[in-house]
């Protein structure tokens, strides 16, 4: 099987994606006109040339400003509906999912009616492809804690839908810190806790992340390479990294995918995984960022085997479903 072959062939878990992230133009056209909302572009062309990058910020501003469509619980269920039949493509058979209620309830969106549509297309996805997901709400972390506070105080009564919080949105100045309390209560209700941390922000954020939000995850997480105790630690306690290669790429978080540390991290032991943060944006869902790097780091097929079993081993499923899915990758030849 050539590397291709075997990337499309197995079975995978993506942990870090923003379901906002997932909007392609197409559909944001279709939603923006059947809800009678003006977009800033002529076509679906003019929305692809938008999506030039230059830094993180740059990207969230057009991100934002795409979201704005989505009024109806069934634009979230189409929105997530459409990312579901992506993965049904790529082989991803389990995925986390990042939503970020604060986008749409500052809008006047009930957090009701963007949970009800994101999670009836996974109760679908479940149903009709054998695809299992969880969800994951994000803190907008350029907002104040108290809003945070107000988002987890809306999500209680969904408790039992939603299985972890995260941290979003631009990173740089808005330390981790700054939600310590709002997380410590949340995982008092029994929620896991993932963050961003470490893509554009220092090694610091990332320590923050793990001893003061008290993460079990960390997403992006690829500046802790510049911290060696942190690597070790990393390492040690086998703490997942959710990297994002293409997105990586695109706000220039590296200038080019051969300098990518992901290989680096990989053969240090760190446990690494593949996921695509914003597909519709950075040009690529899972298998492309696989693709992609395999390419640019030269990847054997054993590292990419090694990449699909961490996807599962530093997801939230059981360690029997975990199992199974280890025999699924060993399977495939
Ligand atoms: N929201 C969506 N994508 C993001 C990213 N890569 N970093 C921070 N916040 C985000
Ligand atoms: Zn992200």
């Amino acid at each position: 099987m050539t590397r291709n072959e075997l990337i499309a062939a197995l079975p995978k878990a993506e942990l870090h994606i923003h379901i906002e992230g997932t909007f392609e133009p197409e559909l944001m056209f279709e939603i923006a006109r059947r809800n009678g909302v003006k977009i800033p572009y002529a076509n679906v062309d003019e929305v692809r040339a938008a999506y030039d990058f230059h830094n993180l910020q740059s990207f969230l501003d057009i991100y934002y400003a795409g979201a704005a469509v989505l009024l109806y619980e069934r634009d979230f269920y189409d929105l997530t509906r459409a990312y579901l039949l992506r993965c049904r493509e790529d082989n991803v058979t389990h995925t986390e999912i990042f939503f970020d209620p604060q986008t749409h309830t500052a809008r006047g969106v009930a957090f009701e009616t963007v949970l009800n549509g994101i999670e009836r297309a996974c109760r679908e996805a479940q149903e009709k492809w054998g695809i299992s997901s969880c969800l994951i709400m994000c803190f907008l972390r350029h907002l104040s804690e108290e809003s945070a506070f107000e988002t987890l105080a809306q999500a209680l009564p969904f408790r039992d839908k939603i299985t972890a919080v995260g941290l979003d949105s631009s990173e740089v100045g808005h330390p981790p810190a700054k939600f310590k309390r709002v997380f410590a209560k949340a995982r008092e209700h029994g929620f896991l806790a993932v963050a961003h941390a470490g893509e554009e922000g220092p090694p610091q954020y990332v320590y923050e992340a793990l001893d003061l939000l008290k993460v079990t995850r960390i997403d992006h997480g690829v500046r802790s390479a510049e911290d060696d105790a942190l690597m070790h630690r990393l390492v040690e306690l086998q703490i997942p990294l959710t990297v994002c290669p293409l997105s990586n790429l695109k706000l220039k978080v590296v200038n080019d995918l051969s300098r990518h540390n992901l290989r680096h991290m990989l053969q240090r032991g760190v446990l690494v995984t593949v996921n695509s943060d914003d597909p519709a944006y950075f040009g690529g869902y899972v298998n492309q960022n696989f693709i992609e790097l395999a390419e640019a780091l030269d990847l054997s097929n054993d590292d990419i085997r090694i990449l699909c079993k961490n996807s599962f081993k530093a997801s939230f499923i059981s360690d029997a479903e975990k199992k199974a899915w280890y025999r699924h990758i060993d399977e495939t030849v």
